[in-house]
């Protein structure tokens, strides 16, 4: 044998032993592990016992099991993630667990019309939601803190629980485009951080307690809006009132035209057509009203056109002057142009303070 051969069989067999170590790995995996990502069996185990061990969800149990390898009810998987939990109508009491923030994986988290809640919904919701709909349970109280840093989220319905407080939590939520927030006991001001949820298209308040005006919601691209049956008052927005599907009816909103709104809360004010005086470039002009947003090009420009109309007259003055004086001097027998005509100069700027 030749060193050569015997190098070439050393590393054959050394890749057979890492190639069968690989494989028995895999193995290894496939058989003593779950398919499923093991913190996503922890929030799964602690969910089903939340809702007290419901017998109608196949195949869930409370400990271990494989929710993607073993196909848990309503589970949705991608590899070994959990990427959806669809439970709607399945008569589940109880509530959400309590460390849902592990399922880092889930789009869509559907438990709508069961019977969960009696309590606040729990805090640690997955944070990478697309899609949560807990409408149709019995959830009470304020609105989790961790809804505010789903940015990933598009489609919040909180519909028809018991939930009083909603949180000032929308500033990081600019994909949200179907907000259902309806059939609650919601009540004070729509939070101002609505007007930073730049994609809603579909927002449904009816049917809550919420008061104050609807402004905030005057710049979002809303196609679809009902505020109907809550305590709102002021004026509807001219920007709302062209909205194809808008409902408004059971508020206190004044009828005829709202009135201008204030500079302060008004970030793009259109030029207001007030009609122009004729521009008249006198020097009188300076201290009267003026109207028109540009108030101060007018009145630099009357300005201009006062001191140019001084120093006109004050020029013919001058000339006048002088010219009065020569013949004056001329028929006395003096040279007219031996003494400076200071004086009419000096009095011809005194008389320009005055003009200005
Ligand atoms: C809650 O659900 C469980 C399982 O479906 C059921 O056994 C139990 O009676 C329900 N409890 C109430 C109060 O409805
Ligand atoms: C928001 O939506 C856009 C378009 O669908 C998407 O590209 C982007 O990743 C989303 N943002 C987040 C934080 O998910």
């Amino acid at each position: 044998m030749t060193t050569t051969t015997t190098k070439t069989m050393g590393r054959r067999r050394g890749a057979a032993a890492i190639g069968a170590a690989l494989l028995f790995l895999a193995t290894a995996s496939l058989g003593a592990h779950a398919n499923t990502d093991s913190n996503d069996v922890t929030a799964l185990n602690v969910f089903y016992t939340t809702m007290n061990h419901p017998p109608q969800l196949k195949n869930w149990v409370s400990q271990n099991g494989d929710p993607c390898g073993q196909s848990w009810q309503g589970i949705t998987c991608s590899g070994s993630r959990v990427t959806a939990i669809n439970l709607p109508g399945m008569s589940l009491n109880g509530t959400l667990g309590y460390n849902m923030n592990l399922l880092t994986a889930l789009v869509q988290l559907d438990m709508s019309n069961n019977y969960l809640g009696g309590s606040d919904i729990p805090y640690n919701l997955p944070p990478n939601l697309e899609k949560l709909n807990l409408a149709g349970n019995h959830f009470t109280g304020t609105t989790p803190y961790s809804i505010s840093q789903m940015v990933a989220l598009k489609d919040l319905n909180l519909a028809h629980n018991q939930l009083s407080t909603i949180s000032d939590m929308f500033n990081q939520l600019t994909n949200l485009t179907t907000m259902d927030i309806s059939f609650n006991t919601f009540s004070g001001n729509i939070p101002q951080s609505f007007n930073s949820i730049t994609s809603l298209k579909t927002l449904y308040l009816q049917n809550n307690q919420f008061s104050g005006t609807i402004d905030v919601l005057a710049n979002l691209p809303l196609t679809d809006l009902n505020v109907a049956n809550n305590q709102f008052t002021g004026w509807v927005p001219d920007k709302l009132k062209k909205i194809r599907s808008l409902q408004t009816t059971g508020n206190s909103f004044s009828n005829g035209p709202a009135p201008p709104p204030p500079p302060a809360t008004n970030p793009t004010p259109t030029p207001t057509p007030t009609p122009q005086r004729p521009a008249l470039p006198s020097s009188n002009d300076n201290n009267g009203p003026s109207n028109s947003g540009s108030k101060h090009s007018k009145l630099q420009g009357g300005a201009i056109a006062g001191i140019v109309i001084c120093l006109l007259v004050l020029g013919a003055m001058f000339a006048f002057f002088v010219i009065k004086r020569k013949s004056w001097k001329l028929s006395r027998g003096q040279d007219p142009e031996q003494k400076e005509p200071l004086s009419p100069l000096a009095s011809g700027f005194k008389r320009k303070r005055h003009c200005l």
